[in-house]
């Protein structure tokens, strides 16, 4: 089907995308390139959404085409992937657009990457490969009929009727990160999974291939904890779709503990995502084995471990600030949201920040002879502080040269 949208597009108010839009359409059409906008920005162009990104699809070889650009139309080449026919192209204006070469993918060995591309297919072979329908439009940039939006897929309709629907059976099954995708686009755009397509996510999670590499799952469930609605973690654990890269996941996960954490400023608003991760992963040796996680996330599982390992009854402050003090902000909150222990907030909120003022050098002008008896004296002063006590400099050097009077 084919639809035309008129002779002109919106990209949603960003001249500077429109702009370099209009160069590319220049340079495939003196040079004999058709291209087409698609996937994405397409979806979001008739959502009226904001266009975080361009793709736009080369009917032929996008690397051969990105070469013209850098050559004749002062663009910039800043990434070319061989094994994909990619190139990332910076115009002369700033923006960055995303050229592929059209392509078919055959699955061998499903649930893996795809193991063979045919390259410069046409747009809508290419288009068959992808997720769903709503990411299988393209907008025509060159040739009759510019602008028009081709829609092999009803692609249209199910943006209309927002509806997710994959476009055959085995889609899962080629590609199990799709099922992150789908709840992805579920909750940011308030879509509906299509009957069949969430029949066959069921099907999938119920006959898991645990051959699959997590690398794909994780970057999607990174865009996926990465949206700022409710109720995020919830839906991975109500459709199963944690079953992807864990066996024992935190049920009583709560959101809302979460977002009272805000006030504490412990982590970055990009952070967040690793806190879903890590209450799906924490207790799962399988997940933990599996999953490429860096060495700071992995400190950061590590302690939070340790710390639901450990009794969790409210003890006195010292034992509170002892247990938190040396760790991680980002372990603190996951803690937090996972265990829902008021000891947390209360270090955040009384205990966090004393610390002793007296240094070494002041015990020594006391009278102290240096030894390892300096680290006890510290540790009875910040009890005393801990306990809402010696509240200067001062008070701390008359605390200890009572200690002293007793040598
Ligand atoms: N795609 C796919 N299967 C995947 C990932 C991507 O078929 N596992 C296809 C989709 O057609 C998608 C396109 O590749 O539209 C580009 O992928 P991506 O940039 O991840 O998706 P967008 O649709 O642009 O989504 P977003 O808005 O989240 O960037």
């Amino acid at each position: 089907m084919v639809v035309f949208l008129g002779n002109e597009f919106n990209l949603s108010a960003n001249e500077n995308y429109k702009l370099a839009v209009e160069t590319a359409v220049n340079a495939a059409e003196k040079s004999d390139f058709k291209i087409f906008l698609i996937g994405g920005v397409v979806r979001d162009l008739i959502l009226e959404n904001k266009i975080k990104d361009i793709d736009i699809a080369v009917e032929g070889n996008a690397v051969d085409f990105s070469v013209i650009l850098e050559r004749d139309y002062n663009c910039k080449i800043i990434n070319i992937q061989e094994k994909l026919k990619t190139a990332k192209v910076q115009f002369s204006n700033g923006s960055i657009i995303d050229f592929a070469s059209t392509r078919e993918e055959k699955y061998i060995n499903s649930g893996v990457l795809p193991q063979g591309y045919n390259f410069g297919c046409s747009l809508e072979n290419d288009v068959k490969r992808r997720d769903f329908t709503i990411n299988t439009l393209a907008l025509k940039l060159t040739g009759d009929n510019k602008f028009s939006l081709i829609d092999y897929c009803g692609g249209y309709q199910d943006i209309l009727n927002k509806k997710i629907r994959i476009l055959h059976d085995k889609s899962f099954i080629d590609d199990p990160s799709r099922i992150i995708r789908a709840l992805k686009f579920k909750v940011r755009f308030n879509f509906e999974l299509e009957q069949n397509t969430e029949n066959l996510m069921k099907e999938y999670l119920n006959n898991i291939n645990d051959k699959m590499p997590l690398e794909r799952i994780k970057n999607e469930l990174h865009q996926y904890f990465n949206i700022k609605k409710e109720n995020l973690y919830d839906l991975i654990i109500s459709t199963k779709a944690y079953k992807l890269i864990s066996d024992k996941p935190i049920l009583n996960f709560k959101e809302e503990r979460l977002f009272s954490l805000k006030e504490f400023d412990l982590f970055n608003e990009n952070e967040i995502w690793f806190i879903y991760i890590t209450a799906l992963i924490v207790n799962s040796d399988y997940a933990i084995k599996r999953l490429n996680i860096t060495s700071s996330e992995r400190k950061v599982i590590t302690e939070v471990r340790e710390l639901l390992n450990k009794d969790a009854k409210v003890k006195d402050n010292f034992q509170i600030y002892k247990m938190f003090n040396k760790l991680n902000n980002l372990s603190i909150a996951s803690y937090y949201v996972i265990s829902g222990n008021p000891a947390v907030i209360k270090f955040l909120k009384a205990l966090k920040d004393i610390e002793v003022l007296i240094t070494g050098d002041d015990l020594k002008e006391i009278g102290f002879i240096p030894s390892p008896y300096f680290n006890k004296l510290f540790e009875s002063i910040l009890k005393e502080k801990l306990n809402g006590k010696l509240n200067s400099k001062e008070e701390e050097i008359n605390f200890v040269k009572k200690f002293l009077k007793k040598d």
